[in-house]
């Protein structure tokens, strides 16, 4: 069965038809699901869906695009929640370069602010890193983040860069773009890699799997990115699951 790291089904999108998503996700073998948290007004919401459902999972951070609803209150906040045993990690958190270059040190500070609070709490980091490689890594290893386990989600950098990402003791995360068809440098990755280094993820409602690139995404999804990664390595589907699922339950303790 498949593990979704990070699917954002806590959104406006889903919330008609989140019973049905879940059947789906279940029809096509996908046994868990990590919803993480990107500002303080979602993080209820999310408790909320881990209370209701057993097989869903929740994290809870600040999205470096959200930094500024980063404060005291918020802290406070994301403290709490991480007591409860089903908010298994903090995030997404993170950097990103990509949206806006205007606050790189505002993020940089709150990212290591949060990955502090993770290693109080004892639980994994969702790292989030966008056009912002060096100084992402530099934050995960000044601060030892690999002491509670990161997990760089949507890996988007080189196979040099995850191999380094590897080295220090990081997951990599691949989604959709793994099935995209210029996508050589991920998929280079996902065929590099040592299988017990990678997790699976949707990143819902975004970053669509061929044959639905261009829809809305969804859990049930993470199996064509687990079919690409098969192909791409020579290897079983159920070899894929198989390691992805342990890697995952082991790092998020799900
Ligand atoms: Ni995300």
């Amino acid at each position: 069965m498949l593990i979704d790291t990070h699917a954002h089904i806590d959104m406006d999108n889903f919330q008609d038809r989140f019973e049905e998503v879940l059947k789906t996700a279940k029809d096509y073998g996908v046994e868990k699901i990590v919803i993480p948290g990107v500002e303080p007004s979602g993080f209820a919401r999310i408790l909320s869906l881990c209370e209701k459902y057993e097989n869903i999972y929740g994290a809870v951070g600040i999205h470096p695009e959200d930094v500024n609803s980063y404060d005291e209150n918020s802290e406070n906040l994301i403290r709490e929640y991480l007591k409860h045993e089903k908010i298994i990690a903090v995030g997404e958190i993170g950097l990103d370069y990509y949206w806006d270059k205007t606050q790189t040190e505002k993020q940089k500070e709150i990212f290591e602010k949060q990955i502090l609070i993770a290693k109080e709490a004892k639980k994994p980091v969702l790292v989030h890193d966008r056009e912002a490689h060096f100084d992402t890594f530099e934050i995960l290893k000044k601060t030892q983040a690999a002491e509670v386990g990161v997990v760089m989600h949507c890996f988007s950098g080189s196979v040099e860069f995850a191999k380094q990402c590897i080295k220090e003791g990081f997951y990599i995360a691949l989604g959709g773009v793994t099935t995209f068809k210029n996508a050589k440098k991920t998929k280079e990755v996902a065929k590099e890699i040592p299988l017990d280094r990678l997790l699976l993820e949707t990143d819902s409602p975004y970053m669509t799997p061929v044959p639905y690139r261009g829809k809305e995404n969804q859990p049930a999804y993470v199996k064509f990115v687990a079919q690409e990664i098969a192909k791409l390595r020579e290897i079983t589907f159920e070899e894929v699951v198989s390691a992805t699922t342990d890697n995952a339950k082991k790092l998020l303790k799900i």
